[in-house]
């Protein structure tokens, strides 16, 4: 259960974070208090109002900056900041810093690690997609299993293993019962004869197609990284608290890290059609790590795209505009695949970036070169907003109340 944050006591000069929808912003439409827009007057947004008034064409945000520039602090308070008008917040955080702001609001939160009791299964988005659409949520598992084996592999599937990867989990969708991982690598491992026979094949090829991936997919039940994403999903998990969060710490330093947010993700987004509970935030901390693989980078902007119907804000945190560039894969394709995640994410907010970046970061943002040249020099907390086509410069400023929220000890707070 959930218990409403405590009231907390302000100062005037904290007054906009008090009462964030009297604040006037620069913007024009009311909104929680970020700071202090350094051109004058305070900075308040609100993604939902600039949506519904047509201003913005999306509500996703991407934060970008060097380590240690307050990234994570803006996300943190403006959490905080929303949730005090009922906007509630899901979060995928690899380390582990917003489970202060969760307790706050009386929840713990959900910590994931191998062998540690809670599972999340990212195959709960076949049963809550197809809900919506016939067929569609088989659909979007094998979209995401494609997407995590092609991670995994390193290379695109072939025709072929995409199709017996498809109809094993079309197969484990229709057999009812829980859609899940194991059960899709046992369909394809061992097919159904029907499945060959759709395809005019034998249940020999079909097997031999698709046991690479399978073998691939099968690291998440049987390998490294068992226990976490292998199952049902856990029962006991609040899911209508108004502040969730995915605790990855435990699989911080693992070189999978990218694939098992890729999996709390979609699960979020499974959770979130069946929750209908309003508009939601839903913040992806260190994105890069998703974002370095061109598989996975596809899966999440198709995501994206759908969660808009849900009445759903994205945050991506990245440290630079070359995280979207997928490293390790080249051409076109990764390039209309960073510009499409930027322009599918209308609010941009960069902090300070390094010489080797500007040129990048210009072009992919379309920044005057006033804008550029501010950019290597722009103090901690300090960062560029982007917001449509409109700039401001914003300080943001933390409340008294608010430290304990960006605090690195704040770990150590009682649970
Ligand atoms: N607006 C702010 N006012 C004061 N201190 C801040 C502010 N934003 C960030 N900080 C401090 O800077 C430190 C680093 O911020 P953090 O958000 O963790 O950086 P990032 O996520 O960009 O790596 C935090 O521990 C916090 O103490
Ligand atoms: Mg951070």
């Amino acid at each position: 259960m959930s218990r409403p944050p405590p009231a907390h006591r302000l100062t005037t000069a904290h007054l906009g974070a008090a009462y964030p929808f009297v604040a006037e912003g620069g913007l024009g439409t009311p909104g929680v208090y970020v700071g202090r827009d350094l051109l004058g007057g305070a900075f308040s947004y609100d993604p939902f109002a600039l949506y519904a008034s047509g201003a913005l064409t999306n509500p996703n945000m991407v934060v970008m900056g060097q380590i240690g520039r307050g990234k994570s602090a803006l996300v943190k308070s403006y959490l905080w900041r929303q949730a005090a008008f009922g906007r509630g917040a899901w979060i995928v955080d690899p380390k582990g810093e917003y489970g202060v702001l969760g307790r706050l609001h009386g929840v713990a939160p959900v910590k994931l690690s191998p062998g540690g009791g809670v599972r999340l299964n990212p195959l709960d988005l076949v049963a809550a997609s197809g809900r919506q659409v016939e067929g569609e949520g088989s659909r979007r598992g094998a979209q995401l299993l494609a997407s995590l084996s092609e991670a995994s592999l390193g290379r695109s599937l072939r025709p072929a293993e995409r199709t017996a990867l498809e109809l094993a989990v079309e197969d484990v969708a229709v057999a009812g019962g829980v859609p899940t991982v194991p059960r899709a690598v046992t369909a394809m491992l061992d097919p159904a004869p029907e499945a060959a026979r759709s395809v005019r094949t034998t249940k020999e090829e079909l097997a031999a197609d698709g046991r690479e991936v399978a073998l691939e997919l099968r690291r998440l039940v049987h390998g490294d990284l068992r226990g976490m994403f292998d199952g049902p999903t856990t029962p006991r998990i609040d899911m209508g608290a108004r502040i969730v969060v995915l605790d990855l710490s435990a699989v911080y330093d693992s070189g999978a890290l990218g694939i098992l947010m890729t999996c709390a993700a979609a699960w979020l987004q499974a959770a979130l059609v069946g929750e209908r509970s309003g508009p939601r935030i839903v913040v992806v901390d260190e994105a890069w790590a998703i974002l370095t693989h061109l598989g996975i980078a596809r899966w999440l902007r198709s995501s994206w795209k759908l969660a808009r119907a849900l009445g759903v804000a994205h945050v991506a945190v990245l440290h630079r505009v070359s995280d979207l560039r997928s490293a390790g894969a080249e051409g076109s394709e990764t390039l209309a695949l960073a510009q499409g995640l930027l322009a599918d994410s209308e609010t941009r907010v960069v902090y300070a970036q390094p010489p080797g970046e500007l040129a990048g970061t210009a072009d992919a943002l379309g920044l005057s070169s006033t804008e550029v040249s501010l950019l290597p020099r722009l103090g901690r907390a300090i960062a560029l907003w982007k917001v449509g086509q409109r700039s401001f410069l914003v300080e943001h400023r933390l409340a008294p109340g608010e430290r304990t929220l960006v605090d690195t000890d704040s770990r150590m707070v009682q649970e």
